[in-house]
């Protein structure tokens, strides 16, 4: 498996709760249409290969004094922003986040096909299963699915759309003006599919789309959502956060995908929260800005969330006790509760470092941002970064004038496109 010898760059909206309230930030750009339209187009200015868009069908649950401080309560529904970004750009990714729990195969085979038309090739699916229990309350369920049981419905769910994306063959529609033939009724295939979860006859009534198969993205980190994305997914997304544990990852992705005998290798995109200074310094006063912006209440609400487990009745200064499992994420859970103790950090410093973000992070200079990217990325533990900016719109111009003639100048970046699909940029 050879890899590339060029970075993969993604970006997505910041994460960071205080990022809406930096100085001079746009505070509700990801619901104006005319902000996304500037985001998409200055990231292809600066070549990366997509942009990805999270999603999730629901408030997160937590008190609403806490919800009324955060601010990505309210965003657009991705896959309807994303054919009308398809529209303003040429050549960048537009991956969307939809979830498998709450989507039928058929609806949303059709949705992406369309995306990828729209966009001719450039479309992406996150696939999720849901961590938010709070989704199932607007889909007439009383229980969220079980993490297990969501992932079984994943596979399947998966294998139905790209059933569906294998309807017809590339050359099915002749549309002879001649004979009158609009398709070659051998070149259709009826999937006719009957499983657990889904009975699914088809054929899907879009025609095959420019990439065939949009691409599949996925972020499983438990041992379920490892093994659902060996077997499904070409990118994977991850919060590793050190070298050692995302060589650890990236090995262990690579050949649980081997061992479904799959040959091409997966790429692997750690997400990473970037604060950009002229100096060292004036990059870490910015942080410290950032996460001075973040309400007391809001984060312990998000701590709270993250454990899957209402922590506000224990006292914010004591220690975090012992958390039992719950039905959201696991390895989310496993992250938060192995930080509280390798730092002996209190409830609200543990709060106030996970809404401040606790992934990776780089925070410098575009010199030493390019530097860590360098080393990740030449060490073999990343194919590439999906890149949040410290807030909107400046984070996002900073990185694309600083950082990234910094890594072009290194070989490290492409300096314009070289294929028109987003598969095709990915180097799959
Ligand atoms: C970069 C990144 C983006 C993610 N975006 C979403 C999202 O938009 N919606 C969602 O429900 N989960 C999202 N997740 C969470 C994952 O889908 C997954 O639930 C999580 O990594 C935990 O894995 P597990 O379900 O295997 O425990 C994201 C994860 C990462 C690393």
């Amino acid at each position: 498996m050879t890899r590339s010898s060029q970075l993969i760059l993604l970006a997505m909206p910041s994460i960071h709760a205080g990022a809406w309230r930096y100085p001079g930030a746009v505070a509700d750009f990801q619901c104006r249409f005319e902000q996304m339209k500037w985001f998409a187009q200055m990231l292809e200015q600066g070549r990366f290969d997509g942009l990805f868009l999270p999603d999730t069908l629901a408030l997160r649950p937590v008190a609403l004094q806490a919800l009324a401080r955060g601010h990505s309560t309210v965003t657009l529904d991705p896959l309807t922003l994303l054919p009308a970004l398809a529209a303003v750009t040429q050549h960048i990714g537009l991956i969307g986040t939809a979830s498998t729990t709450y989507n039928e195969p058929y609806m949303l085979a059709r949705r992406l096909a369309s995306l990828d038309h729209i966009s001719a090739g450039r479309a992406g699916w996150n696939l999720v299963t849901s961590s938010n229990a709070n989704e199932a309350g607007n889909f007439g369920q009383k229980e969220h699915m079980e993490h297990s049981q969501r992932y079984a419905r994943a596979r399947e769910f998966t294998t139905v759309m790209n059933g569906l994306w294998d309807s017809w063959e590339p050359d099915a529609f002749c549309r002879d003006v001649d004979s009158g033939v609009f398709f070659d009724a051998e070149k259709m295939h009826t999937l006719d599919h009957h499983g657990k979860y889904f009975s699914v006859r088809g054929p899907l009534n879009v025609d095959r789309s420019p990439q065939g198969r949009p691409v599949i993205v996925q972020a499983g980190a438990s041992e379920a959502g490892r093994q659902v994305a060996a077997e499904t997914a070409e990118v994977i997304f991850t919060y590793q956060t050190d070298l050692d544990s995302a060589r650890q990852f990236y090995d262990d992705m690579q050949s649980r995908a081997l061992a479904t005998g799959r040959c091409e290798a997966l790429k692997i995109i750690p997400a990473v929260f970037v604060v950009l200074g002229r100096t060292a310094e004036e990059a870490q006063a910015k942080r410290a800005l950032l996460d001075s912006l973040v309400d007391e209440q809001s984060s312990l609400a998000t701590l709270s969330v993250a454990l899957g487990h209402d922590i506000s009745a224990y006292d914010p200064h004591g220690l975090l006790p012992e958390i039992p499992q719950s039905n959201a994420s696991k390895s989310g859970r496993e992250r938060v509760v192995q930080l509280a103790r390798r730092e002996n950090l209190s409830i609200l410093a543990l709060a106030r470092r996970i809404c401040g973000y606790q992934g990776l992070e780089m925070v410098g200079t575009a010199t030493t941002v390019a530097d860590a990217m360098q080393l990740w990325f030449e060490q073999g533990v990343a194919d590439g970064f999906n890149v949040m900016f410290s807030h909107f719109p400046g984070g996002v111009s900073e990185f694309v004038t600083q950082v990234i003639p910094e890594l072009q100048s290194r070989g490290l970046l492409r300096d314009h496109y070289t294929s028109t699909t987003l598969r095709g940029n990915l180097g799959l």
